[in-house]
């Protein structure tokens, strides 16, 4: 098989830069969204429907779906749930189809699909199979970091790292992004909690009293799934890693 490549955007603002046709898209979002969209999968969630605005999203619940909203980190006017992973831990949820809406999360799954062959989410509590997968097919990949309004963000960027130092073997890096943030996660790995407590949206979600989330989202390989997009619907698909 010839070496695919791996390459790193960092902002859903520079995604126009990134040519999407016929390659996978790993969309992540650690502080929450993907992080949370892995926990509901893996927790029985039917299908969680990205959705880029609220009042679509809103809508969506007289149509049968339990409807999820967070802006700025805090639970969305009008909504229930919010963005936190911990309120799927107990299958509450299980066989429910999700829309779900957030402040960057969704919108960069949107701007992954023009074009892309596969649109997946990434997140550190499903980080090896992940990898397995994409070690499986046969296609060069784009990892699309969702950023905060725009900006680069650091949590996010590690992830890519990550996922990049464990595609090595088998992909060839095609931005100086990856390489950059391969050495960052290599020379932070041992102590990521500690690394990324100073991240801007860490402090923020802290500021909001939502600490344990953040610990469950650098939790590492929880989950044996990847989530897939199939239509305009996340799906879970297991991942035999043995
Ligand atoms: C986002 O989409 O920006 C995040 O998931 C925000 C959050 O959950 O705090």
């Amino acid at each position: 098989m010839t070496k695919r490549k791996v390459e790193v955007c960092f902002s859903p603002e520079l995604i126009h830069l990134h040519e999407l046709e016929n390659k996978i898209v790993v969309v992540v979002d650690i502080f929450r969204a993907t992080s949370t969209m892995i926990a509901a999968l893996g927790n029985g969630v039917a299908s969680i429907t990205p959705v880029a605005d609220l009042e679509t999203c809103r809508a969506m619940q007289s149509e049968g779906y339990v409807i999820a909203g967070e802006r700025n980190g805090q639970t969305a006017e009008g909504f229930m749930l919010g963005n936190s992973p911990l309120a799927y831990l107990d299958g509450a949820y299980a066989n429910q189809k999700i829309a779900m809406t957030t402040t960057n999360g969704t919108l960069a799954i949107e701007k992954s699909k023009p074009g892309s062959k596969q649109v997946l989410i990434g997140a550190f509590v499903n980080l090896r199979a992940t990898a397995y997968y994409l070690t499986s097919q046969n296609d060069d990949v784009l990892i699309h970091c969702a950023g905060w309004k725009g900006k680069f963000n650091l949590e996010d960027s590690l992830y890519a790292g990550a996922l990049v130092s464990l595609l090595e073997e088998n992909f060839e890096f095609d931005c100086d992004g990856a390489i950059a943030m391969k050495g960052l996660y290599e020379s932070n790995k041992s102590d990521l909690a500690g690394f990324l407590a100073q991240a801007s949206h860490a402090k923020r979600l802290q500021n909001h009293q939502i600490e344990a989330d953040i610990d469950f989202c650098l939790s590492l390989d929880l989950f044996s799934i990847i989530g897939k997009l199939q239509g305009q619907e996340l799906v879970a698909q297991v991942i035999e890693t043995k």
